[in-house]
């Protein structure tokens, strides 16, 4: 069957070259690096709202909602843009809940997902009158009908179930297979819905399913959707209606030259899988949206060349992004300011920290000084989220950029607020 699919929206271009120096939207990156230091996050508000348009536009005609993940970039301000924008959120703790509340988000569009949600985070929830709780075992599910009771409410219940799909993505943040952690096997799903149903202070409206993040073929997306489709079939032939259908997130997104599909293409699976049927559809991009519209910025401390390999040392580490050491992230590299390549060599891009697996890349052709700054593309998502301070290095700032102003959105941590919640000993008795 033929797929209609939505016009693209036109390409933005957020961290252009303009001559030899690299900008975000109106500002040069290294006159941020000045007057913010480094590391630095910077982040395009025009980049993050155009990605988040992109899936809302998707699915125009069918009922929706766009509900951003929260776990691949919290910072407030950029929970405030897309919740401006209308966006709903997906949600994995009681801490991301806390942050869409005090972002302004709307917690009546708040989703909450994730295998262990403990009692006390079931009652954040309840209190807040969240969207949907996607529960993601038998257990859970009894959990939350205790305390729903207890709190006499009825909780708005979503099975997430696991359509053993493969995503063909790294193993890491692949979920939707039977081996991982994820979810509930589709088969088992029905005999659950049953038990759902039967508990008074459960709603079961939805079904939602997410198989893996980094998703660059839309086929994985296809597969499982059709499996989600047949289930809401099934349970409406034996009484059950189903409301709402959550296909998760995963898009992935180009960091080097992959080529995912656009949101306007993954709407058209949606369209041809679901379409028809009286549901209203959530989506829950995270990377698709932010990935792409966030870059770190690093100054390059020292050039050394052990014997064989030459390294760039720079004054970012893998406390600021983990995703090259975690999933063997790869990330483009390129200089703030363009020399004229005389001095271009293949270096390895590493940080400060002590671990051989501390480095943002390898094997990159640069043609950088000491001194220099250099900017880590595509960093928006699972970024300084994941972030730490191993080795006792406080966190970097975070900017976002929107045309020509610019607004610091986290300061950078001090070094003494990373013990501030730590004691000594009490003195020894005398
Ligand atoms: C339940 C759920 N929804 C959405 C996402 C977002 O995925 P992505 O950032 O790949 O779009 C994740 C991430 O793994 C997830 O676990």
């Amino acid at each position: 069957m033929a797929v209609a699919v939505p016009s693209e929206p036109p390409a933005f271009e957020p961290f252009p070259y303009r001559g030899d120096a690299l900008f975000a939207e109106g500002s040069r990156l290294s006159d941020l690096a000045e007057r913010f230091g480094t590391p630095l996050y910077v982040y395009s508000r025009t980049a993050l709202e155009t990605a988040w348009r992109g899936f809302d536009d998707a699915l125009a005609g069918m009922a929706h909602q766009v509900c951003f993940a929260v776990k691949a970039n919290g910072n407030l301000a950029v929970l405030d843009a897309l919740a401006r924008l209308g966006s709903g959120f997906d949600i994995v703790s009681g801490g991301e809940l806390e942050r869409v509340i005090a972002a302004g988000g709307d917690p009546g569009s708040v989703i909450f997902s994730g295998v262990g949600k403990s009692r006390e985070e079931m009652r954040a929830g309840l209190a807040a009158g969240i969207r949907s709780f996607n529960v993601e075992s038998v257990s859970e599910l009894e959990r939350l009908a205790e305390v729903a009771r207890d709190l006499g409410r009825v909780a708005p219940v979503a099975l997430r179930v696991n359509p053993d799909v493969d995503p063909k993505t790294h193993p890491h943040i692949a979920t939707g297979l039977r081996s991982s952690k994820f979810g509930i096997p589709i088969e088992e799903a029905r005999a659950v819905y049953a038990k759902g149903a039967g508990m008074r202070s459960l709603r079961m409206t939805g079904v939602g399913c997410h198989i893996g993040s980094q998703i660059t073929s839309l086929d994985p997306f296809r597969d499982a959707l059709r499996r989600v489709a047949a289930l809401v079939d099934e349970l409406a032939g034996n009484g059950i209606g189903i409301r709402e259908v959550d296909v998760g997130g995963g898009l992935g997104i180009r960091y080097r030259d992959e080529t995912p599909p656009s949101p306007a293409e993954y709407g058209a699976v949606v369209r041809e899988v679901l379409g028809g049927r009286p549901v209203t559809v959530f989506v829950e991009p995270g990377r698709a949206v932010c990935g792409n519209a966030g870059v770190l910025l690093a100054r390059v401390e020292y050039l050394k060349d052990n014997g064989g390999a030459r390294f760039a040392i720079v004054d970012a580490a893998m406390n600021d992004f983990i995703r090259p050491a975690l999933y063997d992230g790869w990330s483009r590299i390129l200089p703030c300011e363009r020399r004229g390549g005389g001095g271009r060599a293949l270096y390895t891009v590493a940080g400060p920290v002590c671990e051989s697996g501390d480095f943002l890349g390898r094997d990159r052709e640069l043609d950088v000084r000491e001194g220099d700054l250099v900017a880590i593309l595509s960093a928006g998502a699972y970024g300084f989220v994941m972030s730490s301070n191993y080795n006792s290095r406080p966190r970097a700032a975070e900017v976002m950029v929107d045309g020509e102003r610019v607004h610091l959105v986290r300061r950078r941590e001090r070094a003494d607020e990373l013990h501030a919640l730590e004691s000594r000993l009490p003195a020894p008795p005398r």
